[in-house]
C-alpha cells in the first residue's frame, strides 16, 4: 500500500513537472501577456481579428489573457496605462496614432471606402471615375436609397461584407483612401513587437495556404466579400510591408 502510494505521488510529481514544462512553464518562463480584443459580437472583422490573435498567441507563445475592449477609443489608453500589452482590433495605422503606440510589422489588412450595390453591380460602374454624375448614398439611409433606385450604389467601409438590403461590394474598383491595419503594442515594447512580427510574417507566408489567406477566405470571401488587394500584396511578398508601413506613418 505504501509503495503504491509512493508510486502514485511520484507519478503525480512527474505529471506536475510535465505540465510545468508545458503551458504553465512557458507562461512562467516567458511571461504572460494581456491582449485587447473586440467585445464579443459575430461580425466578420471581429472573427478575423480573433483568429489572428489566437494564432499569433500560439506561434509566439504569448500566453495571452483576453481583455475585451467594448469601446475602440480605449485601445490607445489601455496600451498606455498597461491594461493590455497588445491590441488586435481593426486598428488603423495613422501618423497620429503611431506617435502614441508602436504598430507591428508587417501589418495585416487594410480598410478603405468601397461601393456596395445590388448583386455587386452599380449600374455598370467599374471605377471611381465612373461615379461622376451618378448619385451615391452613404450613412443610414443609403441601403434604402439604392434599393429604391434613387442612388446607384452605397459607399461603405470595405471590411463590411454587406451594409444590408442584399447589397454586395462592387468588384474591381480599388479602395478609396485605403488605410493599413496593424497589431499595436505599447510604445517602446520592441521585445513584444518583434515576437508578434515574426508570428505575422509566418502567417503571411505560403500564399493561398497561409493562415491570413485562409482567415480572409473563411471570414470575408466566403461570405460574399471581395478579396483585399493589400492583403494580396502582403501575401505575394511578406517582406515588402516595412516600406508600406513607413509610408502610412510618414
Ligand atoms: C486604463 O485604460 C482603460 C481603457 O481606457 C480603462 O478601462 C482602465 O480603467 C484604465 N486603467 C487605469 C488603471 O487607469
Amino acid at each position: 500500500m505504501a509503495a503504491r502510494l509512493r508510486a502514485t505521488s511520484l507519478l503525480l510529481a512527474a505529471l506536475l513537472a510535465a505540465s510545468a514544462a508545458g503551458a504553465l512553464g512557458r507562461a512562467l518562463l516567458q511571461g504572460s501577456t494581456k491582449v485587447g480584443l473586440w467585445a464579443d459580437e459575430p461580425e466578420p472583422m471581429k472573427s478575423f481579428d480573433k483568429a489572428v490573435e489566437a494564432r499569433v498567441d500560439e506561434l509566439a507563445s504569448l500566453s495571452a489573457t483576453v481583455v475585451p475592449l467594448p469601446n475602440l477609443d480605449d485601445r490607445i489608453t489601455a496600451l498606455e496605462n498597461g491594461t493590455v500589452d497588445w491590441v488586435v482590433a481593426a486598428f488603423s495605422v495613422t501618423p497620429d496614432r503611431a506617435k502614441l503606440v508602436d504598430f507591428v510589422l508587417p501589418y495585416y489588412f487594410s480598410a478603405g471606402a468601397a461601393l456596395f450595390a445590388p448583386q455587386g453591380n452599380a449600374a455598370g460602374i467599374t471605377s471611381w471615375e465612373g461615379v461622376r454624375g451618378k448619385k451615391l448614398a452613404s450613412l443610414t439611409e443609403a441601403v434604402d436609397l439604392v434599393n429604391k433606385g434613387e442612388a446607384v450604389a452605397a459607399v461603405y467601409d470595405s471590411t463590411t461584407v454587406s451594409p444590408g438590403g442584399g447589397l454586395t461590394q462592387v468588384a474591381g474598383i480599388p479602395l478609396l483612401l485605403p488605410t493599413p491595419m496593424g497589431i499595436a503594442v505599447k510604445k517602446g515594447n520592441t521585445q513584444l513587437a518583434d515576437k508578434i512580427s515574426a508570428a505575422l510574417t509566418n502567417m503571411a507566408t505560403g500564399g493561398a495556404s497561409s493562415d491570413l489567406a485562409m482567415y480572409e477566405q473563411k471570414y470575408f470571401v466566403s461570405q460574399g466579400a471581395q478579396p483585399n488587394p493589400d492583403l494580396a500584396a502582403l501575401l505575394a511578398d511578406p517582406a515588402s510591408k516595412t516600406t508600406m508601413l513607413g509610408k502610412a506613418i510618414a
